[in-house]
């Protein structure tokens, strides 16, 4: 028992460690941005003959920009880190995903990708904090999109919800060009990210929200085919169902 919780303990340090690492990798861009760009300001503002206003108002613009930078950085590693308060309640999941996809739809429509839906019209319940389950179909929508647009000639997501094994299953496929080989392993690893810019915690945020509802979060993928992100909750038992 105290073996166990030792072992607990110590493996959130590890967690807490490897987050602290990337978070110190991620912030240092934007830091050093800042720190030229000021000085870059100071040299300006203290010329003998004056820089023009328009000048002197582009860096601060690019001091806004990573200060901007910073705080989704941070944002998103407290969301990330900090613990979970999920409210679940028995829902139809149905209603839950189809939220999700009209909100994306015009946006990805917009890229080039289309979006299908096969809902199981007899889908039990599922307890679920709604708000949370709809970020996780979000990272993975998006994804799904960011994964056809590299491909450039368009594509479609199939979204589509069923019951196996007592279990709520939502699967979000694309027709994206695939994960290879030697990235699978990384991708639910936390700042692990193949594209500019991108975070690497729309994934490990999917998983952990799966796994916070009970349930899990698995992939399956074919390099030049597409991929399959699968969600999978308990169903709700009869005695639960309000
Ligand atoms: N649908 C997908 N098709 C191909 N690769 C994907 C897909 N979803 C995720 N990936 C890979 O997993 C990585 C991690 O994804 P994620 O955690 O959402 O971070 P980000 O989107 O910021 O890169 C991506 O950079 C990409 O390499
Ligand atoms: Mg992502």
């Amino acid at each position: 028992m105290a073996q166990s919780e030792h072992r607990k303990k110590h493996n959130r340090m590890a967690f807490v460690g490897t987050l602290a690492g990337g978070l110190a990798h991620e912030v240092r861009n934007p830091l050093s941005s800042m720190k030229v760009n000021l000085q870059l300001l100071r040299d300006d503002l203290t010329k003998p003959v004056p820089e023009s206003a328009a000048r002197l108002v582009r860096r601060v613009d690019v001091l806004e920009q990573a200060v901007r930078r910073l705080e989704e950085i941070v944002n998103d590693f407290l969301n990330y880190a900090r613990g979970f308060d999920l409210e679940r309640v028995p829902c139809n999941v149905n209603a839950v995903v189809e939220e999700v996809v009209l909100f994306v739809e015009p946006e990805a429509k917009h890229h080039k990708v289309s979006l299908r839906t096969a809902f199981d019209r007899d889908l039990p319940q599922a307890a679920i904090d709604k708000k949370y389950l709809q970020q996780a179909l979000l990272n993975l929508l998006l994804n799904a999109r960011q994964a056809i647009e590299l491909g450039g000639k368009g594509g479609e997501i199939f979204v589509t919800t069923r019951a196996a094994k007592g279990q709520v299953v939502i699967e979000v496929t694309d027709t994206g060009p695939g994960i290879p080989a030697d990235v699978l392993p990384r991708i639910f690893d936390v700042y692990f990210s193949t594209k500019k810019g991108g975070t690497g915690l729309g994934l490990p945020m999917a998983k952990r929200i799966a796994e916070e509802h009970g349930g899990a979060l698995t992939v399956h993928t074919e390099e030049g085919k597409g991929t399959s992100f699968r969600i999978s909750m308990p169903v709700v038992k009869r005695d639960e169902v309000r």
